[in-house]
């Protein structure tokens, strides 16, 4: 194949570059952080897949393309010999129809029907600055990037693949754009976002499931033969299942072995596969959910895929998640807001629900206003006629019956008692009893000669077309000009049924999904960016679209509607595996928990809160003098250690799905500070003396323990252990904050 590179092509002394390309073997040589990524375009001019892991020197490893004659599998065409199959040979971006008889990442439809794409190599060129996405978030700054230029010289149609490296951390950033070269029309069946195969080994797959108030419940299964897949079909993604996929080598565990975490930079439909060949070739893939899609390309138009992360590491699920937590807090969650003190709200949902008043709501104001708390967030239940969830979405205009005059004497209220505003909305939604929804009932996704499934007696606004979201943006725009709101809780609480919009033709109904993300991506950027200084918090029934491309916009979100301090452990947990502690919203309510009927003592609800941005969500007037004081002392613990929250390297120790105990160790990127959390859910009598194994902290570096005066070096509190005191009962935590001793 002829080479086009369109950049310049380096040249074997330049030792420091992230992409370099050996033009003799034609092997690319990608370096991130400490890994390596090696491809090599073939013989036959296809752009495969040779190596994935810990950094090596660019040594020639094309020997592990090791062919065997396969028998009857397809051969690529005019290969001199039965052994190059396509179903062995590794594929950067697999399509379907040639003989690769796996999963693939592409399925383009011609205008006569046929579905075959042979994409060769055309060119490359690699960029010094990483290009953004029209219309879609994705991780920004990071090291070169290199686009690869595949076309299929028959029916024209172009693959670009873009890899982004990182100089400091272990992942690199994947994405394809499509480019219909031919002059006639060109439908996309498939268009995943990337495809990597790994060489043949005993691998298991880490998923994670859940549901309303069960969110990113994680689930290891050995990788069978055959295909192993986690999607959402719900136009978001969803409360059930997230877009992370790791493979682990089958004996890999929290601290030791390989790891591979793939991490879709999406907020829709998406699938996530992992696919085992009977000649036991791995491979991973996923973006876009296909199921239910399709996307149709005119003459010259592209489409663009989301960005998948995808990150490597060689010491554990942990290093993992610290490689996530560093490549979001750097590269993607809001720039204004990621590194910001975040403000600890009282919110009043819990507190009252939609049964509330302006003295009501003052009193919480009054018996918290002296506690350090920074904002009161007034929920949902302000607006239209809404006195409960059925009505009134879409009318953003203030309840002044409610309110009793205007939302600014409340505003003035909150104001004067030193705390700033904060204000719910639910821009994508729409009430069928609303004023808007009357008016305009084609604004809603609907079918309109069908009876559309109620999901919370609320319709999903059709953000596919542009009036209806010049209205949304206008709507919420006006409050936010109206009123001094210094932040938004943003919720979403309905997925998508009954798929039909009459703004498109037949043949593009399958593209509503897609297009209605990218509607909210849209509305998001016209209101957030329009209100540069207003914190935006995201939702959606709880964690139920929790993605890096939602932390684009929100720096966080709330978790779970649970706030349950024992159910947190497990939600906090499992959610860590991707996101890091500054992404999560946790709040202390009341007890008995509304959801679990449990009580925890008000400290442990404290302690597990302050593992993310913290928060209340209570009715204080209805609280002890006792707990009104540890709301104080809470607030005051929290800020000490929220630096740590924002910045600090997340250490797991102890798994609550798998044991009595949930234990985090939050450690200072200097290693002079660290905070351990740890909690015991049930009193065990006569039990074993629990000892707690502090990890990344300097060996040699002696520490003083606050709590019990304690001085250990590093070496000692991570071999030898702390022993948590919880005193008597159940759901007990015990907390060390750790310093540098002689500080
Ligand atoms: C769902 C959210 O998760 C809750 O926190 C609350 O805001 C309600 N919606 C309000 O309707």
């Amino acid at each position: 194949c002829r080479l086009a590179a369109r950049a310049r092509l380096s040249v074997v002394t330049e030792e420091k570059m992230a992409i370099y390309f050996d033009e003799e073997k034609k092997i690319f040589y990608l370096e991130s952080g400490c890994v390596s990524y090696v491809m090599q375009i073939s013989q036959f001019g296809f752009l495969t897949q040779l190596y994935y892991g810990k950094r090596i020197p660019r040594e020639d490893v094309s020997y592990v393309e090791k062919l065997y004659d396969r028998g009857s599998e397809a051969v690529v065409f005019g290969a001199p010999s039965r052994r190059y199959s396509p179903n062995v040979i590794t594929s950067e971006y697999p399509s379907y129809g040639k003989g690769d008889f796996r999963e693939c990442a592409f399925i383009p439809r011609g205008a006569d029907g046929a579905r075959v794409f042979e994409g060769k190599v055309k060119g490359f060129e690699i960029l010094q600055e990483k290009p953004t996405i029209p219309g879609m978030p994705s991780l920004y700054g990071g090291g070169e990037t290199l686009v690869v230029t595949l076309e299929d010289e028959i029916s024209k149609v172009q693959v670009d693949l873009y890899y982004s490296v990182y100089d400091e951390l272990d992942a690199i950033a994947r994405r394809a754009v499509i480019k219909n070269n031919a002059d006639t029309p060109l439908v996309l069946d498939r268009a995943y976002s990337f495809s990597l195969d790994l060489p043949a080994g005993s691998y298991k797959v880490i998923t994670q499931y859940g549901a309303h108030m069960r969110e990113r419940t994680p689930e290891v299964t050995p990788l069978m033969h055959g295909i192993m897949s986690v999607d959402s079909k719900r136009g978001a993604t969803s409360l059930h299942s997230s877009c992370f996929m790791a493979l682990a080598a089958k004996d890999a565990d929290e601290e030791s072995g390989d790891v591979y975490g793939f991490n879709l930079i999406y907020s829709g439909s998406f699938r996530l596969t992992a696919e085992q060949s009977p000649y036991d070739m791995v491979r991973v893939l996923g973006g876009i959910n296909d199921f239910d899609f399709s996307w149709k390309l005119l003459p010259g138009e592209s489409f663009y895929t989301p960005e998948a992360a995808m990150v490597y590491s060689g010491k554990g699920l942990g290093a993992m998640s610290r490689t996530f937590h560093d490549l979001y807090r750097g590269y993607i969650i809001n720039k204004r807001f990621v590194n910001a003190v975040r403000p600890i709200v009282i919110n009043n949902w819990e507190a009252t629900y939609f049964n509330f008043d302006i003295p009501k709501l003052c009193s919480i104001i009054d018996t918290v206003k002296d506690s350090g708390i920074d904002m009161f967030v007034l929920d949902d239940g302000w607006f239209g006629r809404r006195d409960s969830d059925r009505s009134s979405l879409g009318d953003w205009t203030v309840n002044k019956d409610k309110l009793k005059g205007d939302l600014s004497a409340l505003i003035d209220y909150v104001h004067n008692a030193g705390m700033k505003f904060g204000l719910w909305f639910e821009p994508e939604m729409v009430s069928e009893d609303s004023d808007i929804y009357r008016e305009h009932p084609d604004w809603a996704i609907k079918i309109p000669y069908r009876d559309a499934a109620p999901s919370r007696d609320q319709l999903v606004f059709d953000l596919t077309k542009p009036q209806v979201r010049d209205y949304v943006v206008k709507a919420v725009n006006s409050i936010l000009s109206q009123y001094k709101i210094d932040y938004v809780k943003w919720d979403m609480n309905r997925n998508i049924t009954e798929i039909y919009s009459d703004g498109l033709p037949a043949d593009g109904q399958k593209e509503i999904m897609h297009r209605y993300i990218l509607g909210v991506y849209e509305i998001c950027e016209r209101i957030i960016n329009g209100h540069p200084d207003v914190f935006f918090e995201g939702c959606a029934s709880g964690g139920g679209r929790f993605d890096a491309a939602m932390a684009y916009y929100f720096p966080q979100i709330w978790t779970s509607d649970d706030t349950d301090a024992n159910e947190r452990t497990r939600i906090q947990y499992g959610t860590s595996l991707c996101y890091p502690l500054s992404m999560m919203s946790c709040h202390v309510s009341i007890c008995p928990n509304h959801g679990t009927a449990r009580t925890t003592p008000f400290k442990t609800r404290g302690d597990i809160a302050h593992l993310g941005a913290t928060g209340y969500e209570l009715d204080t007037t209805q609280i002890t003098p006792e707990e009104l004081a540890q709301i104080r002392r809470q607030v005051t613990d929290y800020k000490a250690m929220q630096d740590l929250v924002l910045h600090g390297d997340l250490y797991r120790l102890d798994n609550p799905f798998t044991s009595n105990y949930f234990c985090e160790e939050l450690v200072k990127k200097d290693k002079t500070e660290c905070v351990v959390t740890c909690y015991r859910r049930l009193m065990e009598v006569n039990s074993a003396v629990k000892r707690v194994y502090l990890r990344g902290l300097d060996p040699d570096m002696k520490y003083r323990v606050e709590e019990n005066g304690m001085v250990l070096s590093g070496a000692v509190l991570m071999n030898v252990g702390l022993i948590p005191e919880f005193g008597g009962g159940d759901f007990m935590t015990a907390v060390y904050h750790i310093k540098k001793a002689g500080n």
